[in-house]
């Protein structure tokens, strides 16, 4: 069954209501771009490439709100909309490149000529959506070489069908190679505090009926030491010019067990994931959190009243412990400044 977790219906933005998984499947329909913001902030859609076709679909969604109206009024209402989507989450590159191209194509719709603005830019954020499902089978295509008949993979948070427009990026690779018949077993960390791992990655790997097995995220170290992990594959929320690469908190203790214990350490992400404007991974915007996400689950308290917290939502892994980046190009590895830079020119 094909997972689509977010598309355009009827001139509203329809998304699988992630926060209700996995006890509930329901769907959230949006009218309004503002709706849309919200559910990037409270993850009712979540994953980068997902918040990345989720806010072009809500730029279009503004864009459908403004009355037809002289080019630069339209251009100045449109850009007001885009300037609020962006502010919605700081991390995941996706968002702004998706915001970015939205822009560039009003820009070259207005010079075409064509006087249909915002039906334009629905038919964009349309395309946004059926390319990520494509550029997701291609990093599945790639990643699936490194893949081999009984690995066990271990996977943090969701970087899935949930978290793009389908398939996914590293349970794209992991769909890939199962496609080839290959047998694999996966351990799915569960990632506090928001357990995108338990809710939405074992939910996926049932789905599918791919075996899985999901684990807290302080036993990954102990299955190490057990040799009960060949590889471990996650996606990304920003990687910069150097390899150096945001993902959800957790995700850099992985890369370090793994060097430690001379796992394969991979990363699974679009081109659209790649900030190569930043030169090192310390400039990341690092998006911070309620402390309530750790205090509570599901509005049930379960750390005293009043104690301090500290919610950094992701963490910057250093490209030097990543053993190879899986995009829809093809696969780079180190060293990664130049690989970066080709893949930005096109040559990979
Ligand atoms: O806070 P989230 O759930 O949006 O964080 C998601 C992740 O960190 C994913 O691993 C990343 O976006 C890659 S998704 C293909």
């Amino acid at each position: 069954m094909m997972i689509q977790t977010v598309f355009w219906k009827n001139n509203k933005v329809v998304m699988i209501d992630q926060k209700a998984l996995p006890l509930n499947r329901r769907q959230l329909v949006c009218s309004d771009y503002r709706q849309v913001i919200t559910a990037i902030k409270d993850l009712t859609v979540r994953g980068a490439p997902a918040i990345g076709v989720a806010a072009a679909m809500g730029a279009a969604l503004g864009a459908l709100s403004i009355p037809s109206e002289p080019v630069a009024q339209f251009r100045k209402k449109f850009h007001a909309v885009c300037n609020e989507i962006e502010k919605s989450r700081p991390t995941a590159r996706n968002l702004f490149w998706a915001i970015e191209r939205m822009k560039e194509h009003l820009e070259n719709t207005i010079l075409s000529g064509k006087k249909n603005l915002a039906g334009e830019l629905i038919r964009e954020a349309k395309r946004i959506c059926a390319e990520d499902i494509e550029i997701n089978r291609r990093i599945g295509q790639h990643g699936s070489a490194l893949i081999s008949d009984g690995d066990q993979i271990l996977t943090h948070c969701n970087a899935g069908a949930l978290a793009t427009a389908g398939y996914g990026t590293a349970l794209g690779v992991i769909r890939a190679a199962r496609e080839q018949g290959k047998k694999i077993h996966v351990y799915v960390d569960e990632t506090r505090p928001v357990l995108q791992g338990a809710r939405l990655t074992a939910w996926e790997m049932k789905e599918e009926k791919i075996p899985a097995t999901l684990i807290c995220d302080n036993m990954a170290g102990f299955l190490m030491q057990q040799n009960k992990i060949s590889k471990i594959i996650v996606g990304a929320d920003r990687i910069v010019a150097n390899g150096d690469t945001a993902n959800k908190i957790g995700t850099y203790s992985l890369a370090v067990l793994a060097k430690s214990h001379g796992i394969p350490f991979y990363i699974a992400a679009p081109i659209s994931t790649f900030d190569f404007s930043l030169k090192t991974g310390a400039t990341i915007p690092i998006e911070e959190r309620n402390g309530a996400e750790v205090t509570h689950f599901k509005g049930v308290q379960s750390a005293p009243q009043g104690v301090k917290v500290y919610n950094p939502a992701f963490d910057i892994t250093p490209g030097k412990l990543i053993s190879a980046i899986i995009t829809e190009r093809g696969i780079i590895t180190r060293p990664y400044s130049s690989a970066i830079a080709r893949l930005r020119k096109g040559i990979t």
